[in-house]
């Protein structure tokens, strides 16, 4: 490319366009255009492990909305802003009322290609976020997994029912009836990760080069094989309206209401760093 073409004023236009549709006010989320790729950032600075607050889903909400209608973004990555942790997992404090069982839904559903870039762990609704992407890809760093049994709860954003499509039957109830942790080589061996890597610059540039690949082709074609896909292995909507309903039914229970304090306590507020890593060796003393 010599000088100013053509294209690349088309180009700089739409993503003037496209950085304005995504620019809604967003508190936690930072987004960058990069011609048809948007990169998604995470960042709740309210929280030192990057929790996922009420204010995290309603941003999140707003950009899957904002991408339904977007024909100008093709591949949308996600990441973090914090050094530690992808996003430690759902703030618990209040028990945020989950969003409608949709949001997740939303996101499998996208005519987007998206894909999570995992350098950090991320568990219980990280991780139901994590799968609902189309593509995932870790480092030595993720840790994976999804304790809510040890609070006394099941999942309530739909991971019940993406679990399962990457993991087959026998081990999804291993890892969600334990609430045991996933490392990176056991969750790239059973399909939960698609590929993971020792460093997290072998990440980057893996995934750079895969969404540089994909935003070559049609949106047209990306969206219809997505569609395609999703009738095969991605969740109906009520099957992840029963997942919603039944994490309602039980986080009234006296059991998990006394499960959830117990946990407040063992990490701190959700504060201890050193506790939300070890957090799948940790849970088993909220039963000493
Ligand atoms: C988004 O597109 C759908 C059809 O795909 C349309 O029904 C809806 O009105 C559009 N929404 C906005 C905000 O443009
Ligand atoms: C999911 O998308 C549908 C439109 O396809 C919309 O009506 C609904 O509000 C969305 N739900 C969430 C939680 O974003
Ligand atoms: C957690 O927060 C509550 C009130 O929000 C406070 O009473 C308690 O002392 C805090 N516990 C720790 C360990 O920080």
């Amino acid at each position: 490319m010599k000088g100013i073409s053509f294209f690349s004023v088309v180009s700089a236009v739409t993503a003037l366009a496209t950085t304005e549709l995504h620019n809604q006010g967003f508190t936690t989320l930072q987004t960058s255009q990069s011609g048809s790729i948007l990169t998604v950032t995470i960042d709740n600075t309210a929280s030192n492990v990057n929790l996922i607050s009420l204010n995290v889903l309603d941003d999140l909400d707003r950009l899957v909305t904002a991408l339904q209608n977007d024909s100008a973004t093709k591949v949308v990555l996600f990441r973090s802003k914090n050094r530690d942790f992808f996003a430690a997992h759902l703030d618990v404090t209040p028990l945020v009322q989950l969003p409608g069982s949709n949001l997740l839904l939303n996101i499998s559903r996208l005519p987007q290609a998206s894909i999570a870039i995992v350098d950090g762990p991320a568990r219980g609704i990280s991780n139901e976020f994590l799968m609902a992407c189309d593509m995932r890809f870790a480092s030595a760093k993720a840790i994976l997994g999804n304790f809510e049994v040890s609070l006394g709860l099941t999942l309530g954003a739909g991971g019940v029912s993406f679990m399962p499509l990457l993991l087959g039957r026998g081990r999804t109830m291993e890892y969600l009836l334990s609430g045991k942790d996933f490392n990176a080589q056991d969750a790239e061996k059973y399909g939960l990760v698609n590929k993971a890597f020792t460093s997290s610059e072998e990440l980057y540039k893996y995934v750079n080069q895969l969404a540089n690949r994909i935003a070559l082709f049609p949106a047209g074609a990306l969206a219809s094989i997505k569609a395609a896909v999703n009738l095969v292995a991605g969740p109906t909507a009520d099957q992840v309206r029963f997942d919603s309903s039944e994490f309602i039914r039980l986080t009234a229970t006296v059991e998990a209401q006394g499960l959830l304090q117990r946990f407040l306590a063992l990490t701190k507020n959700q504060t201890s760093v050193g506790v939300e890593l070890r957090l799948g060796e940790e849970l088993p003393k909220l039963y000493n």
